[in-house]
């Protein structure tokens, strides 16, 4: 049976659990999950988690300080995943606000989700706009101030209540930051936060595009600490990926594991996708086999709609000169991708902006720099595999 054979079999079998009345989405099999570090669900425990631990670190330092943080990495790389499971792990579920945001949401439904998680009196008024409450003044400083009449003062001095009522810390998560329109609401949160009840709660802002985050962030009010997720080194990531088919069941060697990592790399939702393929829809005893035809088949997806959307936008960036954005590339591949930032900088001295294009690049999560060996690499197999296609032609 081969893949469309197997996900056909599982669309009819979809189709009949859902006619006998089962809440289930059509065209999957309630089997159809991996267990453990491969579950698909980016909302998993930290025990199903793998590795991130230094990142974590960086993260429990940075929520010691008032400021935002800013979660970069390019996608499917598990910016979401590390800061759902990392979060739930450090505060307690009731302690964390993660919100999807989409275009239209406002200040109001993370407040109303602040309040049903502090069990607030719902009878209490929260304002309609964040903007309304902003003209008279957020918190206790300038409550004496009522422009707007006792309602909107009513209002702040509600979320006030709300925000003195929390114990402990609280974290807001706004994952796909970069969909909101009107941000100027937001902004001003986000400064009062900061300013006026950084003591309880923080605020971590992240997004699948992120030169889109970038862009919204550029007049910030405060400015916020980043962070960036590289995909899974290189010990690390055979080590996952070993692990993750063991919990599946799947018992794969050192061997093969290593194999597998050459080919695909350690981008966790590039693996998952794979391990997917040949854990779900083979029947093949010969791993090797498996793993040659997941390939064919995911290889595609990985590039088309992950990579080159987000590459696009590097490029945009440079829109005098998009070739700029492959020139830190070039001297890495030269180098078998991996050069001292020495060298490095001496090579593209010559131009201002090939400096920032790097610096993008790092900041990415594209090339990584690597403060031990004082080295820029591009480390990753299935990104090089990408890069040695674009710089080759074979992609636009
Ligand atoms: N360290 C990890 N251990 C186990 N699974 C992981 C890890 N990192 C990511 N994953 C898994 O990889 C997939 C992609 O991760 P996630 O959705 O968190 O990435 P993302 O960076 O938020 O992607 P996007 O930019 O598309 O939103 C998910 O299935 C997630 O569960
Ligand atoms: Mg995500």
């Amino acid at each position: 049976m081969n893949y469309y054979e197997s996900k056909a079999k599982l669309f009819i079998l979809g189709a009949q659990i859902l006619v006998d009345g089962e809440d289930i989405m059509v065209g999957r099999d309630k089997q159809d999950e991996l267990r453990g570090y491969f579950m698909r669900s980016d909302k998993k425990n930290w025990n199903n988690i793998y590795g991130r631990e230094n990142e974590r670190r960086v993260l429990e330092s940075f929520l010691r300080s008032n400021r935002p943080i800013i979660v970069k990495g390019f996608r499917r790389v598990g910016k979401t995943s590390f800061l759902y499971g990392a979060l739930t792990d450090i505060y307690g579920k009731d302690n964390v606000i993660f919100k999807k945001v989409k275009r239209n949401t406002s200040l109001s439904d993370i407040i109303e989700e602040l309040k049903q998680k502090t069990d607030f009196n719902k009878s209490i008024l929260v304002p309609a706009s964040y903007s309304e409450s902003k003209s008279v003044g957020f918190g206790l400083t300038n409550l004496g101030v009522n422009a707007e009449g006792t309602k909107s003062y009513k209002a702040i001095d509600d979320v006030d209540k709300l925000l003195s009522k929390i114990r402990g810390k609280f974290v807001i998560v706004l994952d796909e930051f970069q969909r909101i329109e009107d941000l100027s609401e937001f902004e001003n949160f986000i400064e009062d936060v900061f300013k006026s009840h950084g003591e309880k709660i923080r605020i971590i802002l992240t997004g699948s595009e992120v030169s889109l985050v970038e862009e919204k962030l550029r007049k910030f009010p405060v400015k916020p600490n980043y962070m960036t997720l590289y995909p899974l080194q290189p010990d690390d990531a055979v080590e996952f990926i070993k692990e993750g088919f063991n919990q599946n069941e799947y018992k794969i060697t050192e061997k093969q594991a290593k194999d597998f990592y050459s080919k695909i790399g350690g981008i966790p939702g590039a693996v998952i996708e794979f391990a997917e393929h040949i854990i779900l829809n083979s029947d093949l005893s010969d791993i090797d086999e498996a793993i040659e035809k997941a390939i064919n088949e995911v290889e595609r997806s990985i590039f088309d709609y992950n990579l080159d959307k987000e590459f696009e936008k590097i490029e945009n960036l440079f829109d005098a000169d998009p070739e700029i954005a492959y020139k830190p590339i070039w001297h890495l591949k030269w180098n078998k991708w991996k050069l001292s930032s020495g060298e490095m900088m001496k090579r593209l001295s010559s131009s201002e902006i090939a400096k920032m294009s790097l610096k993008k690049l790092v900041e990415y999560g594209y090339i990584y720099y690597d403060e031990k060996t004082k080295t820029y690499q591009i480390f990753d197999p299935l990104l090089q595999k990408y890069f040695e296609q674009k710089l080759s032609g074979g992609r636009k």
